[in-house]
């Protein structure tokens, strides 16, 4: 029994960490290290403070807005959910967002930072990342950030 437990742990673990490496290549695939000088790491940092790597992720705002998917992006501002009025700018609806397919999502986070805010747009990077180590994001993975 002791045995199974800790083969559990193990491959816990292991999957946890696949999905994170897994996620690091596929930005770095998109061209996400560097991209309007922001690190891999910190692209990775923002997302796990914004949804975990979930590209499900909805949540819903006091001001009745709502953010979607891997990056957290908002619908006032950024994507068209129909529930409220949406300055639209990445010219989206908002369910793209939800997909494994992140195409669009990474395309408007791309968006999204190259406003005159950049990063800190997002309230998790704010919050958790700025000025933060934020390498342990990419240990293990083999991925070596050419930006700091
Ligand atoms: C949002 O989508 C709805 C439904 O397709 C459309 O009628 C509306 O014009 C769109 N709004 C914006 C700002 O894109």
């Amino acid at each position: 029994l002791r045995k199974l437990s800790d083969f559990l742990l193990l491959l816990v673990g292991h999957i946890e960490m696949f999905e994170r490496c897994q996620w690091a290549r596929t930005m770095k695939s998109y061209g996400m290290d560097g991209y309007w000088g922001i690190s891999l790491a910190n692209w990775m940092c923002l997302t796990y403070s914004e949804s975990s790597y979930n590209t499900m992720a909805v949540n819903h705002n006091r001001d009745k807005s709502t953010d979607y998917g891997i990056f957290q992006i908002n619908s006032r501002w950024w994507c068209n959910d129909t529930r409220i009025r949406t300055a639209n700018g990445c010219h989206i609806m908002c369910e793209q967002l939800l997909s494994d397919n992140v195409d669009v999502a990474i395309s408007c986070a791309k968006r999204v930072v190259r406003d005159p805010q950049g990063i800190a747009a997002w309230v998790g990077w704010r919050t958790h990342c700025k000025n933060q180590d934020v390498s342990k994001y990419l240990d293990g993975c083999g991925l070596d950030s050419s930006f700091l």
